[in-house]
């Protein structure tokens, strides 16, 4: 018995040392994460990252995957592209993961996917909607649909449901997202015969939107469409009004936050933004789902902890098809989704490697963020 110590020990130190230089442990699947859990935009990495845990914790209680333990290393990019980059860089180099998730955020997006094209080892974004992510290369996937439609939705929904024929934007300049979502809107309003009165910017991280608004109310355009984040949505909404602009206000699901109303207040009453999933969605998979986060998180889930979930189960069950991790078959996998049950909808990746999906325009109303209309692809 005594003697067999020293063998054990140096059996220990063998696998502790393997375990360290040649990589994972057999029984894990090894996947990497990065999202925004500090800075700006936290409740997008948070959530996100909820619904990734949650995600993971089902597919291990169900007994993981090819017969090993799904295990998720995550990184914080503190809401920056230049950290996202380097999360990535880590989780590649070090952590040898077989995939990575993330990020909500375009533009941070945009500036870890060429890592990850470069070691072939594929991403999947669970809601960055900037057409440019995916077309990084062939390794890079999203779970959510793109801004092009984004865009064209809410044009045609401010001109037919709304009856607009104005409307002013309002853009980050700094979000590659809410430039490229500005210019979809822009777009499609011309195309169906409406006037853009004018189109200001402003910066991720103003809190002075006095100069900008004041010449939108000049021109006294009939709706101001407003692609940016929650962050600084609610403070434009406040100094709208302030300023006596009192027409709807439009956004995407750059809005999608608890912050936009706790900011916003009565100023973001009787605006509209589409988004991936509407909480008040009565059906059966969307309001279990909303259960299950419930009793863990205590609140309800928004779209990136829908797509968090949604981007991990897509990924398990391409390893499930492949029966392997290995790079060029998983990826492959990947590419193969088919109408795939998601909590936001069906899922199937097209060949730009993009998700066809619905999406839903919901109303603030009295406080509230409620269902408006869905809108099919
Ligand atoms: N679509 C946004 C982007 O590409 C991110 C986002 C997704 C924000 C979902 C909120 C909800 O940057």
């Amino acid at each position: 018995m005594i003697r067999c110590v020293p063998a054990l020990i140096a059996g220990l130190v063998a696998a502790l040392s393997l375990g360290a230089c040649e990589g994972n442990r057999a029984d894990e699947i090894v996947v990497g994460e990065f999202a925004s859990l500090t800075g700006g935009t936290a409740t997008f990495g948070r959530s996100s990252d909820a619904g990734v845990q949650l995600a993971v914790e089902e597919i291990n209680a169900a007994g993981g995957l090819l017969g090993k333990t799904l295990r998720v290393v995550v990184e914080d990019d503190q809401s920056k592209p230049e950290e996202a980059r380097t999360a990535v860089l880590k989780l590649l180099k070090q952590d040898r993961v077989v995939a990575v998730l993330g990020e909500v955020a375009s533009s941070r997006s945009l500036a870890a996917a060429p890592e990850c094209q470069r070691a072939g080892v594929p991403m999947i974004s669970p809601a960055s909607t900037n057409p440019k992510v995916t077309q990084v290369g062939d390794h890079i996937f999203r779970v959510c649909f793109i801004d092009p439609f984004q865009g064209s939705t809410m044009a045609k929904f401010a001109m037919k449901t709304l009856g607009a024929k104005t409307a002013a934007i309002l853009r980050d300049v700094k979000n590659d997202y809410s430039v490229g979502l500005a210019d979809f809107f822009r777009d499609e309003f011309l195309r169906e015969g409406g006037k853009i009165l004018t189109d200001v910017s402003y910066s991720e991280g103003d809190i002075d939107f006095k100069a900008q608004l004041t010449a939108i109310r000049a021109v006294r355009p009939e709706v101001v469409f407003v692609p940016g984040y929650y962050t600084e949505v609610g403070l434009i909404a406040r100094q709208a009004r302030e300023l006596g602009i009192a027409v709807p206000l439009l956004g995407g699901d750059g809005w999608d936050s608890p912050r936009t109303v706790e900011i916003g207040g009565a100023a973001v009453d009787g605006c509209y933004f589409s988004n991936h999933y509407a909480a008040d969605d009565p059906t059966e998979a969307v309001q279990s789902f909303i259960e299950k986060y419930r009793r863990k998180h205590f609140e309800v889930p928004d779209a990136m902890a829908v797509l968090g979930y949604d981007a991990a189960q897509v990924l398990a069950d391409a390893i499930r098809r492949a029966g392997t991790t290995e790079g060029a078959k998983l990826r492959d996998a990947i590419a193969a989704t088919r109408d795939f049950p998601g909590i936001s909808g069906k899922i199937t990746i097209d060949e730009q490697r993009n998700a066809r999906k619905s999406l839903v325009v919901l109303k603030i109303d009295g406080g509230k963020v409620k269902f408006f209309q869905k809108v099919e692809p």
